[in-house]
């Protein structure tokens, strides 16, 4: 499969995790999903529903080390928003949280769901992994929850990562990687390679 066919078919699937998550019958997400993977249920109660629902993570990135007040954060394949919000909390004012998703309905509801917060130290905006608009040595964390598995050209992402990472800073990713003994047939099949 060729790069635009990952990311059109990456784009119609989390479309719809971001209008209709009760349609998505294939991984757990949202409430359950959030809750399984450690995050705390009274910080969830406190956020946006639409950002909860939507919610598509593989685990919990924020729970590897706490941000700091102060800290500028990049959020990368931000979905529905959920640890964009979290994580703007934890940096508070003085901080700065950038969200980054390629489909334009998540960056949607992670805009409501900022705007809903009265956050106003969070910019959500459409991009790619690969071609990030964020300055170089700018940012001092880059959180990340299910998003540079989907991406076919990881090492593109993660020079992008590195380049926007002040020296020093740090990744909190949670995510997938391919371990041995999967079936050749499964590898072949359309779409479960984000499975
Ligand atoms: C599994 S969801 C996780 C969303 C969010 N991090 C969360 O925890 O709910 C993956 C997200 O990454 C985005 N994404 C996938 N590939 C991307 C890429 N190459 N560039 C930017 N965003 C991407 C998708 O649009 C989707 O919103």
């Amino acid at each position: 499969m060729d790069a635009e066919t990952i990311y059109d078919q990456v784009r119609q699937r989390f479309s719809s995790v971001a209008t209709d998550p009760a349609s998505e019958r294939r991984f757990e997400i949202g409430w359950t999903s959030a809750l399984k993977l450690g995050y705390d249920a009274a910080t969830l109660t406190n956020l946006p529903v639409g950002a909860v629902e939507s919610f598509a993570g593989v685990g919990n990135p924020l729970a590897l080390d706490p941000l700091a007040n102060g800290m500028t954060v990049l959020d990368l394949g931000c979905g529905a928003g959920m640890d964009t919000i979290i994580s703007a909390r934890m940096v508070g004012p003085s901080g700065r949280v950038i969200g980054i998703d390629m489909t334009d309905e998540m960056v949607n509801q992670a805009q409501q769901a900022c705007a809903e917060s009265g956050l106003a130290n969070v910019e959500i905006k459409t991009g790619m992994a690969h071609a990030l608009d964020v300055d170089d040595e700018s940012v001092d964390v880059v959180v990340s929850n299910g998003v540079i598995n989907l991406c076919p050209n990881k090492e593109k992402v993660l020079a992008e990562l590195h380049r926007v990472l002040k020296p020093g800073g740090r990744l909190q990713v949670a995510d997938m990687s391919l371990v041995d003994g999967v079936n050749p047939e499964l590898l072949e099949r359309v779409g479960e390679w984000s499975d």
